[in-house]
């Protein structure tokens, strides 16, 4: 696949990053204090390192788990169903489940995953999200706990890609397409 030139200004440190990690762990530790075995679950890729780091610093027994859909890519607004691409490998009924997200952008891949997980009668789902664009928003999903609020940038890194580069970023980074050919 060929990309346009782009280059990456840092918007937020590994060093930041870090720091909200821990606070957002403390505040989840709190919340579900007492619960047998919290379900986590990751939305592949984008919140693989996400949730590495966020589960190491979570003071609970959790169970670990991801669910991969697929994006709605370009096809129209009407059309926007994920579709499952990798299902959890354990039950979610009568559990607490927390879903972590990379990124809510427009909400719609969170309202179908909590839509679908939903099916399932868990306990409770709540959502932890590292980035929130809230300006780009067109459905109504609220993740309790959000590491990031940004403007409307296509962001990069510590997990998130543009054209599956750039995952591997410590930090994230704002693309800034330069305008000439790669
Ligand atoms: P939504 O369904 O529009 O909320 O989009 C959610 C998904 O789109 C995220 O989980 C990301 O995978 C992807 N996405 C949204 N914004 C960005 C971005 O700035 N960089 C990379 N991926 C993004």
């Amino acid at each position: 696949m060929t990309t346009p030139a782009y280059r990456i200004d840092e918007l937020i440190s590994a060093k930041a990053i870090a720091a909200r990690v821990e606070a957002l762990a403390r505040e989840i530790s709190a919340f579900y204090r007492g619960t047998d075995k919290l379900v986590v679950v990751g939305l592949l890729r984008g919140s693989f390192i996400f949730i590495a780091d966020l589960v190491r610093e979570l003071n609970l027994a959790v169970e670990v788990d991801f669910l991969e859909v697929s994006s709605y890519g370009n096809s129209t607004e009407s059309s926007r169903e994920v579709r499952i691409l990798k299902d959890l490998r354990g039950e979610i009924e009568g559990r607490d489940v927390l879903v972590v997200e990379d990124i809510v952008d427009t909400g719609h891949t969170l309202r179908h995953v909590l839509s679908i997980l939903g099916t399932r009668n868990p306990k409770r789902i709540e959502v932890c999200a590292l980035l929130d664009k809230p300006s780009r928003r067109e459905v109504d999903v609220k993740a309790r706990w959000i590491g990031f609020e940004i403007p409307d940038a296509f962001v990069v890194g510590y997990g998130i890609d543009y054209a599956q580069r750039n995952r591997n970023l410590p930090h994230i980074g704002a693309v800034r397409f330069t305008g000439e050919p790669e």
